[in-house]
């Protein structure tokens, strides 16, 4: 896995070869991503669903989200990292923004902060960006904002929503913003976007025609099972299985008592048995 940043990406856009990013949380797992050839990893706020067990992102929170950044910093020192800003974190002041953008970058070695935006966040994202911290500008779905309305829908699936999705994106690159995220949104608004931008765009739901991918790692690994996924979601492994399977193998050995045996016990030599023994 060679080290990537935001210019090979940008390189990448040029020469129109895709690019393809994951959601991780943890040290052990980034080591394991480490060994692929995945270009970028995102500490994504979906951690309060995947790690948590939380129903929303809602309850991520700034110290969570450095502590995790951290950990998969760690695990893949070589690779760009995407930190994800937790609600809360940039919606109560531009002072409040750039301290905790900051702080990802200082704390956890994060190298792009995402941020969710709506027409509202254009200040915020300049700011950021003035302060040297590169921002991915995420739009379409927005799950931090499910309290408006109680639930996730698919975005730019009428003219006006897609004509405002397209002039968004405009202007949170005028604003500064390095990356685009589009989520949830109709695969052709997500391509003019994409045509029409100079940064790189990362797809998360919204079709191939992007610059890159990225999805939720619990859902491509099949780690969540029973849980609904989203239409754009793919499942390319058996993790859950893989996981239940040794776990059902340890139960039934330590029940049995075939684990542990003498191979795997710490020993008493026999001459100091002997004078326990006197
Ligand atoms: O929190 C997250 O995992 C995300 C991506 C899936 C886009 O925001
Ligand atoms: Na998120």
């Amino acid at each position: 896995n060679a080290k990537k940043t935001l210019a090979d990406l940008y390189r990448l856009k040029e020469n129109k070869q895709k690019f393809s990013c994951i959601t991780c949380y943890d040290y052990t797992t980034a080591s394991i991503i480490a060994g692929t050839d995945i270009d970028t990893v995102m500490v994504g706020d979906s951690a309060a669903q995947a790690i948590l067990g939380h129903r929303t992102t809602l309850p991520a929170d700034m110290d969570t989200m450095v502590k995790l950044t951290a950990a998969v910093r760690r695990g893949l020192p070589e690779s760009l990292v995407i930190a994800d800003m937790p609600f809360l974190s940039y919606q109560i002041s531009i002072a409040e923004a750039i301290r905790n953008a900051g702080r990802f970058i200082t704390e956890a070695g994060a190298d792009i902060v995402k941020i969710e935006v709506s027409e509202h966040d254009i200040d915020t994202v300049r700011a950021v960006s003035r302060a040297g911290i590169a921002v991915m500008a995420h739009i379409g779905i927005r799950p931090q904002s499910i309290g408006l309305s109680g639930r996730l829908r698919a975005e730019g699936t009428t003219a006006i929503q897609a004509r405002g999705l397209i002039d968004l994106a405009q202007r949170m690159v005028d604003a500064g913003a390095r990356m685009l995220l589009v989520e949830g949104t109709a695969r052709e608004i997500a391509a003019i976007i994409t045509r029409r931008s100079r940064v790189p765009v990362l797809s998360c739901g919204s079709g191939p025609d992007c610059d890159g991918q990225v999805l939720v790692i619990t859902d491509v690994l099949g780690l969540n099972e029973g849980a609904k996924l989203p239409k754009f979601a793919k499942c390319f492994g058996r993790v859950g299985e893989n996981i239940r399977e040794a776990l059902t193998e340890y139960d039934k050995q330590v029940k049995n008592a075939s684990f542990p045996d003498d191979a795997t016990s710490y020993h008493i030599p026999a001459k100091e048995l002997e004078k326990l023994n006197k």
